[in-house]
């Protein structure tokens, strides 16, 4: 039994398959139609979520099976103090695969340790969110052919936004891709994250704080919203959440084959005029986010058409 706690748990072949089962679901929908037939997902939320949660759903639903779930953690029995050890424990004999969002980091991995279905990280605190990078991997393909050689710029929170770390995972297993990680100083990509990604492995990058003297040299610009909700103080946040903001003008200083990516949701930190720019994708992004997991479902549960 496979599990999807961390990105790196799938090769670099597994995240190619998926791109071409994925591709190959957009194309021939019918196809998969009934492939999951009698199965069940659950989506255990602990955190707020719109795209990651119904996309899993509409994931599921689009391959014949259906779904059950929460979508907060006062919903559940956690607001009772059940362990997430136990929920799963309980969920396995109700479901056949689980996806899991929670505040803490390492719940997941925590509840794979105690599950008898696949669980699947949807997103855990700080930490990592492995299925918004296969997405965020899947526009770039689309958009790009491949990942080799590209210079990925990513900005806003380095620091909590769990996307970023998933991304620079991910990514730094291609040849001669380069990051240009534009933050704040108190917004930094952590150092285990630096550390273990991009110094143990050489990959070159370079961490800038002006979005405007970086943006022409990139081929992919990764938007990220100022996470609020890791802030330790409101104070603090409202000091930094409109470090960046892309707009028109901005954008005429990047490349015409730019793609501009966004996880979602967006606070401010892309200016809605942007949104009409040819090279603005993360609408495009998260319509794909939907087929991606259709393809992930099938492979933790092993079926094929
Ligand atoms: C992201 C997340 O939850 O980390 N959203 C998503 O899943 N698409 C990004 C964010 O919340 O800023």
């Amino acid at each position: 039994m496979r599990h999807l706690i961390d990105v790196m748990d799938l090769s670099v072949g597994e995240i190619e398959e998926l791109i071409a089962l994925a591709t190959d679901i957009q194309a021939h929908p019918e196809d998969y139609r009934e492939v999951c037939r009698y199965r069940k997902l659950a989506t255990l939320f602990f955190e707020p979520s719109t795209r990651t949660r119904l996309s899993f759903e509409a994931a599921m639903l689009d391959l014949g099976g259906s779904t059950l779930g929460f979508s907060e953690a006062s919903s559940s029995s956690a607001s009772k103090g059940e362990s997430v050890s136990d929920t799963v424990a309980v969920v396995g004999g109700y479901a056949d695969i689980i996806a899991m969002r929670h505040p803490q980091e390492g719940a997941p991995l925590v509840a794979a340790m105690r599950s008898s279905v696949p669980v699947i990280n949807a997103g855990d605190g700080g930490h990592n969110h492995p299925t918004q990078t296969l997405t965020d991997l899947f526009t770039v393909y689309r958009k790009k052919g491949g990942f080799s050689g590209l210079t990925v710029g990513l900005c806003g929170d380095l620091k909590f936004g769990r996307t970023v770390h998933s991304l620079i995972a991910a990514m730094s297993r291609y040849a001669g891709v380069r990051f240009v990680l534009i933050s704040p100083v108190e917004l930094r990509l952590p150092d285990y994250v630096r550390e273990q990604y991009l110094d143990a492995t050489g990959v070159a990058y370079s961490e800038v704080t002006s979005l405007d003297a970086a943006i022409g040299s990139l081929d992919i610009l990764y938007m990220t919203r100022v996470q609020r909700e890791r802030f330790f103080s409101e104070e603090e946040y409202l000091r930094l959440r409109d470090c960046y903001i892309l707009t028109p003008e901005k954008l005429r200083e990047a490349r015409a084959d730019l793609s501009v990516l966004h996880p979602l949701p967006r606070v401010n930190e892309i200016a809605t005029a942007v949104d009409d720019d040819p090279r603005a994708c993360y609408f495009e992004q998260a319509r794909l986010g939907k087929f991606i997991r259709m393809a992930l479902i099938m492979k933790l549960l092993g079926v094929s058409k």
